[in-house]
């Protein structure tokens, strides 16, 4: 546990004209019909706001409403009370402006991997009489070098490229999963433990990758994982969800949310700093004592001074 605060520098956050929302969810609650009880709460008095940009990761014991937030921004799931909105519009439906890496990705068998990750582009951009023009062909080329150049970022090699997802590991799926996702080049991107399946070398280059394509584009991601450095890692805000307790009545799920002051670091020397570590620490214990229903006493203090929301 930290008990010493640092002063830390805040983050230099950009001028109010510049700073856009994309993802705002206000008031949001989700239940679920339950076999014991009438409903169960999952999400209560969620209040989050997005700037466009920003490397949101999400933290938070299995069960607490991780991968329900995210797909209450895909336009997947709709919220029991309050509202989401993404770009300025409530989301509805389906939107092509969010990227998905779902936590149980399916890759269609019957498509080689190419044809996996080109399905979602081939899709938008041509429809049947799109083949009829001649610069189609001459798009489809293009599109596929850059779905290879994708894949090789994941660490696939040319001659996976052309194997059925039958023929891949459980991790290269995975890969093949995010780099269907990159290709759209969506705006919002939402990852549901995208590393999971992953050894730690392959997980550690695919991070420096994915750090490298969010400071190329700058896409709004969001991030969720079991893993605390991989967090304080990736991210500029942390957000730490809690789980609603069964029998006791409804409460906020945001434990903490929080700006990662060691984002302003290079990547490469971020997980050696000493600030990193304790704020590790701090999370890390955080999170054990949300899941440990402990919650209610009185929090650590926090090592970063000023910029715990
Ligand atoms: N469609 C549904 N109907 C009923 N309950 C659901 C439904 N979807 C999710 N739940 C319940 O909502 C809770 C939160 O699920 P969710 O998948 O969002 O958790 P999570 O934080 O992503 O967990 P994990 O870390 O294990 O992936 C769980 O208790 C789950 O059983
Ligand atoms: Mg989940």
């Amino acid at each position: 546990m930290v008990s010493a605060a640092l002063k830390l520098e805040p983050i230099p956050a950009a001028a109010p004209s510049e700073r856009r929302t994309e993802i705002m969810l206000r008031d949001v609650a989700v239940e679920y019909p339950s076999e014991r009880r009438a409903k169960k709460t999952i999400l209560a008095d969620i209040n989050l706001e997005i700037a466009a940009g920003e490397f949101v990761v999400i933290l938070g014991e299995t069960g607490c409403g991780k991968s329900t937030l995210l797909r209450l921004i895909l336009g997947q799931e709709f919220p029991t009370a309050g509202s989401v909105i993404v770009d300025g519009k409530a989301v509805t439906h389906i939107d092509a402006r969010c990227g998905y890496v779902p936590q149980k990705y399916s890759l269609f068998p019957d498509r080689t991997v190419l044809g996996n990750v080109l399905y979602g582009p081939e899709n938008a951009r041509s429809r049947f009489l799109g083949r009829l023009q001649p610069s189609f062909y001459r798009e489809r080329r293009a599109l596929c070098h850059e779905a290879e150049s994708y894949l090789k970022r994941m660490g696939l090699q040319p001659q996976d490229f052309n194997k059925y997802p039958h023929q891949l590991s459980g991790g290269m799926q995975q890969r093949v999963a995010i780099a269907q996702a990159l290709l759209m080049k969506p705006p919002v991107l939402l990852m549901d433990e995208a590393f999971s399946a992953l050894d730690p070398s392959t997980r550690s280059s695919l991070q420096e990758q994915l750090h490298r394509i969010w400071t190329e584009s700058r896409p709004t991601v969001i991030f969720v994982t079991h893993n605390t450095a991989e967090a304080l890692l990736m991210g500029t805000r942390l957000i730490l969800l809690g789980r609603q307790r069964e029998g006791s009545s409804a409460r906020k799920n945001l434990l903490l949310d929080m700006e990662i002051p060691t984002a302003r670091l290079p990547f490469a020397a971020r997980k050696k700093n000493s600030e990193f570590q304790q704020l590790q620490e701090y999370v890390a214990d955080l999170a054990h004592r949300s899941s440990s229903m402990c919650v209610d006493e009185e929090p650590a203090e926090s090592p970063v001074e000023g910029n715990l929301r």
